[in-house]
C-alpha cells in the first residue's frame, strides 16, 4: 500500500425530512444565495422544503445551471455573488449545479476571470458552500472536485476546491428522476469505483472487498430499481453508493486510472452526450484496449463480482469484460461510438487533444493520445 493522508471534512445528513435541518446547519448571519438548475426542484418539492427551512435566513436565488456547467453562465452568478456580498452558497440539484457552485465559491473569491481557476486545476480560496444533492451519480457531495464546460471552446475540465460543508441527501428526492438520468447515475458511480480498483491486484485487500462491496451493491439494486425507483431503503443504497465511490474512503493507498473519464470528458464536450452515458461507452473499449495490462485485476473482478470461475484466464478476462458491457447495456445505455453518431473525425479531435496537451492518463500513465485513440477505436 502506498504511504497517504486523508481527511473528508463534509458532515452527511442522511434521510427522510433532513432538508429541514437547513434552518440550523447553516449560519444566521449568512448572505446566503441559493443555487439551482433548470427547476426539476419546483416540481419534486425540494423547493418548498428549502424554503420552509430558510424561511428565517436571508438568501438571493441563482437559477440555470446546466447540465455539464458552463463558465459562461457561472461568470453570471459569480459577478452576482460578488455585489450581493454573498458570504454562503447551497447547491439545490444534481452534480452540476454543486459543481457549477463550486466554480461561483471560488470565483467570488478571485478578481480575474473564473476560467483561469479551472486552467490551473485548484482554488487558492473559496467561500464556504454546502448541498442539497438530488441526483445520486458524482459524488460532488462529498468531495472537492469539480467539472466546468466551456461552450466556446467546446472544452471540458475538472479543477479542485474544498468540500462542501454539509450535503444533506433525502432519498426521497430520487423519485421523481428520469429513468435515464438514474441509469447515467448508476454507470457514473460504478466507473468511479473501477476507475480506483481496476488497477494491479495486491496492493489493499481492505480497499478491493470495499470497492466490490459497492460494485455488488449497484448490480443488486438496479435491476430492482428499475422495477421500483419509489422503494425508499433501494434509493438509499444508489444514494449512499454514489457518495461512498467518490469521497476518497475507496483509494486510500492504491493506484487509480481514470483514462475512461478524460476520454468520457471530450465526448461531452464535443457531442453533449450525457456524462454517464460517455463513460458506459468507453469504458468497456478501455478494458479491451488494456486487457493484458489489466489482467490480474479482471480475473479478481470476474470472480468477486460476476461468480466467473471456469475457463482459461483468457476467456475469464473476456467474459468479466463482457458481463461490464451487458451490465451498461440492462441499465438502458449504449456501448458503442456508432449509437451516438460518433465517428472517426471525433477521435482524431481527440487524438489531437490528448496529444498536444501532453496527456498521460491510467495507473501507469501509458493512456496517451495514441493509446487513447486505439481505446476509442475499440469503442465502435
Ligand atoms: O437542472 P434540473 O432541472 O435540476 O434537472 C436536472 C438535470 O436536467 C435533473 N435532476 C436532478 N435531480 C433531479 C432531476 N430531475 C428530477 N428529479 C431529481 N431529483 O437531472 C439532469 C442532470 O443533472 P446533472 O446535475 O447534470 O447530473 P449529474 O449529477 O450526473 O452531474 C453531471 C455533471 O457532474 C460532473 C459531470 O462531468 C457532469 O458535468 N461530474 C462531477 C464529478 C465530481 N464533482 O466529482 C465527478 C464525475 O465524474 C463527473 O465528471
Ligand atoms: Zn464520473
Amino acid at each position: 500500500m502506498n504511504n497517504f493522508s486523508f481527511q473528508n471534512p463534509t458532515r452527511l445528513v442522511f434521510g427522510k425530512g433532513q432538508i429541514a435541518q437547513l434552518t440550523t446547519l447553516i449560519p444566521a448571519d449568512k448572505n446566503i444565495m441559493l443555487t439551482f438548475g433548470g427547476g426539476s426542484v419546483k416540481i419534486n418539492g425540494v423547493y418548498e422544503q428549502v424554503k420552509a427551512a430558510l424561511k428565517n435566513h436571508k438568501y438571493i436565488e441563482f437559477w440555470g445551471i446546466e447540465p455539464n456547467p458552463t463558465v459562461e453562465t457561472l461568470r453570471k452568478a459569480i459577478t452576482e455573488g460578488k455585489k450581493n456580498k454573498i458570504d454562503f452558497l447551497l447547491a439545490v440539484g444534481g452534480g452540476s449545479v454543486l459543481d457549477g457552485t463550486k466554480l461561483i465559491a471560488a470565483g467570488i473569491c478571485y478578481d480575474g476571470d473564473a476560467w483561469d481557476i479551472v486552467l490551473q486545476g485548484s482554488s487558492n480560496d473559496s467561500i464556504p458552500f454546502a448541498s442539497v444533492m438530488t441526483l445520486p451519480a458524482t459524488g460532488s457531495e462529498m468531495n472537492a472536485g469539480a467539472v466546468i464546460s466551456r461552450s466556446e471552446t467546446r472544452e471540458k475540465y475538472a479543477f479542485s476546491n474544498r468540500h462542501p460543508l454539509f450535503s444533506i441527501l433525502d432519498p426521497e428526492t430520487t423519485y421523481s428522476l428520469p429513468a435515464f438520468q438514474i441509469a447515467c447515475g448508476i454507470a457514473d458511480i460504478f466507473v468511479h469505483v473501477v476507475e480506483q480498483y481496476m488497477t494491479t491486484p495486491g496492493q489493499s485487500r481492505t480497499m478491493d472487498r470495499w470497492a466490490e462491496g459497492i460494485l455488488l451493491t449497484l448490480v443488486e439494486i438496479a435491476p430492482k430499481i428499475r422495477e421500483n425507483q419509489n422503494d425508499y431503503d433501494l434509493m438509499s443504497d444508489y444514494m449512499l453508493s454514489a457518495t461512498l465511490a467518490l469521497n476518497g474512503f475507496i483509494s486510500m493507498g492504491v493506484a487509480q486510472d481514470w483514462a475512461t473519464h478524460m476520454i468520457g470528458h471530450e465526448l461531452t464536450a464535443l457531442h453533449g452526450i450525457t456524462h454517464g452515458h460517455s463513460l458506459s461507452i468507453v469504458y468497456p473499449g478501455t478494458l479491451r484496449t488494456l486487457k493484458v495490462q489489466k489482467h490480474g485485476k479482471l480475473l479478481q473482478y470476474g470472480l468477486r463480482v460476476w461468480g466467473i470461475n471456469e475457463g482459461t484466464e483468457e476467456e475469464r478476462v473476456d467474459r468479466a469484460i463482457s458481463e461490464t458491457e451487458s451490465f451498461f447495456r440492462s441499465l438502458g445505455l449504449a456501448t458503442r461510438l456508432s449509437e451516438n453518431g460518433v465517428g472517426d473525425d471525433t477521435i482524431d479531435t481527440i487524438v489531437n487533444r490528448f496529444n498536444k496537451a501532453g496527456a498521460a492518463y491510467g495507473e501507469k500513465r501509458n493512456v496517451t493520445g495514441d493509446l487513447a485513440g486505439q481505446i476509442l477505436k475499440n469503442c465502435k
